[in-house]
């Protein structure tokens, strides 16, 4: 597919490095047209190494070539991320004064714009009535994500991660692909747990691990974008992974369930698992609880030491679901994150949780010392039941998440 990638003037312009790369890497044709102020934020000779095509910003930059028209005419997608306030000003009033606006208003194929600004400036009714008027034309534009904006503060208005953006907008334009916009989970109905539980020691304590939600949310969002239904059961996600939840695309599609404690979780995934073709338990459970919860908060009694905490085991709601099957045929995964010890490495602990768990599908990852908690890489060896190996995935929690589906969907009836 031949990609005019526009890039504005926002910081978020180094992301858009991101999107070009990916697309290449996913074999696209991309000429990248930045502003004149894309520039000041990512320089040229970075977007010709990575699209081996020229850069310009101006209409009279190659006007034998009558360029704008030329690129406008020959694209079959025109992606704009970051589209800031001022691009989309520009573009919803028809301006053409530089290359890329120009070329948008001589181009025919569908157009994506993927905005991201400072939440005030998103949620000003200038800007509204913008992406109204744009929106009322036909050109798709993508909903910013909710998050960590430029400074110390948070709202909507940050652009999706490049992945997202690149699902969507080939999806927009029709295109397939592995990478792209395969629809192999539509008409499925899917359940992920994600986040850490809670134990409650007493109404302020907790026992709880450091789970930040992110592979859970990026195994649901990749669902929603191959089309499936998705309950996602939230235990305690991390602030930004909530953020993602609440604001990201795809987020009207997406049913959340907010869980704190293990019987909490079993609950809402057993409850939304009895029609779904497929279970992912990507949650950190407790393996235990206190025995009991006071409704008062435990008081220390000096001189007396700490009051033993007393703990009984919490059900293995992965091996419960594995063994009862909720629903004929269907697929169960788990995770199983694993330090290796001297007892056995990664993989030896990995094979003996997929036997013993009794599930399709097991992704076994090393955690501890920075690994697997709270970042966004993940590197996971898939097995099956058996403990054999039936996948290898390494990188972004979403590319993850892509390389699990791509297992599941083989083991769907
Ligand atoms: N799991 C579960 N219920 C539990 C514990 C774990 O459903 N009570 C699920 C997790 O969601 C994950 C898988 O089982 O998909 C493995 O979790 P993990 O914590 O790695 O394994 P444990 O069963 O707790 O085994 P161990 O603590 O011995 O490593």
């Amino acid at each position: 597919m031949r990609i005019l990638l526009g890039v504005s003037g926002g910081i978020a312009a180094y992301k858009a490095v991101l999107l070009l790369r990916l697309l290449r890497e996913q074999g696209h044709a991309v000429r990248v047209i930045p502003t004149r102020a894309a520039l000041e934020f990512v320089g040229a000779p970075t977007f010709e190494a990575l699209s081996g095509e020229p850069v310009s910003t101006e209409v009279f930059d190659d006007v034998p070539g009558v360029q704008h028209v030329a690129l406008g005419k020959g694209a079959d997608l025109v992606i704009v991320a970051p589209a800031t306030a001022d691009f989309l000003a520009r573009a919803a009033t028809g301006r053409a004064d530089d290359l890329l606006t120009t070329t948008l208003l001589a181009a025919s194929c569908p157009v994506v714009l993927a905005p991201a600004m400072h939440t005030e400036m998103w949620e000003h009714p200038a800007t509204r009535a913008n992406v109204a008027t744009l929106r009322e034309r036909g050109v798709h534009v993508i909903e910013p994500a909710s998050g960590r904006l430029t400074g110390v503060d948070t709202g909507p208005g940050r652009l999706p991660e490049p992945e997202d953006i690149a699902r969507e907008a080939l999806s927009v334009a029709g295109a397939g692909g592995a990478q792209g916009s395969v629809q192999d989970l539509a008409g499925r109905t899917v359940v992920v747990s994600a986040g850490g539980t809670r134990e409650p020691i007493d109404p302020v304590r907790f026992i709880g691990n450091r789970s930040s939600g992110r592979q859970g949310v990026a195994l649901a969002q990749a669902a929603l974008a191959r089309g499936a239904t998705v309950t996602l059961v939230a235990a305690n996600l991390a602030q930004d992974v909530t953020d993602q939840v609440e604001a990201g695309p795809g987020r009207a599609a997406c049913t959340v369930v907010r869980v704190e404690s293990t019987a909490e979780l079993r609950e809402a995934v057993r409850t939304a698992g009895a029609d779904a073709d497929v279970v992912v338990m990507a949650a950190a459970v407790a393996d235990f609880r206190p025995a009991a919860t006071p409704d008062a908060k435990i008081k220390k009694v000096p001189g007396q030491g700490p009051a033993p905490i007393e703990l009984v085991e919490n059900p293995d709601i992965l091996a419960e679901i594995a063994h009862e099957r909720l629903r004929p045929g269907q697929v169960v995964v788990g995770f199983a994150a694993e330090t290796g010890d001297a007892s056995g490495s990664v993989l030896d602990h990995g094979r003996t949780k997929a036997r013993r768990k009794g599930a399709d599908l097991i992704a076994v990852n090393a955690v501890g010392s920075g690994r697997g908690f709270g970042t966004d890489a993940n590197d996971v060896t898939v097995l099956d039941g058996a403990g054999d190996v039936v996948g290898q995935a390494a990188g972004s929690k979403r590319e993850v998440a892509d390389a699990l589906w791509d297992a599941v969907v083989k083991r769907l009836p």
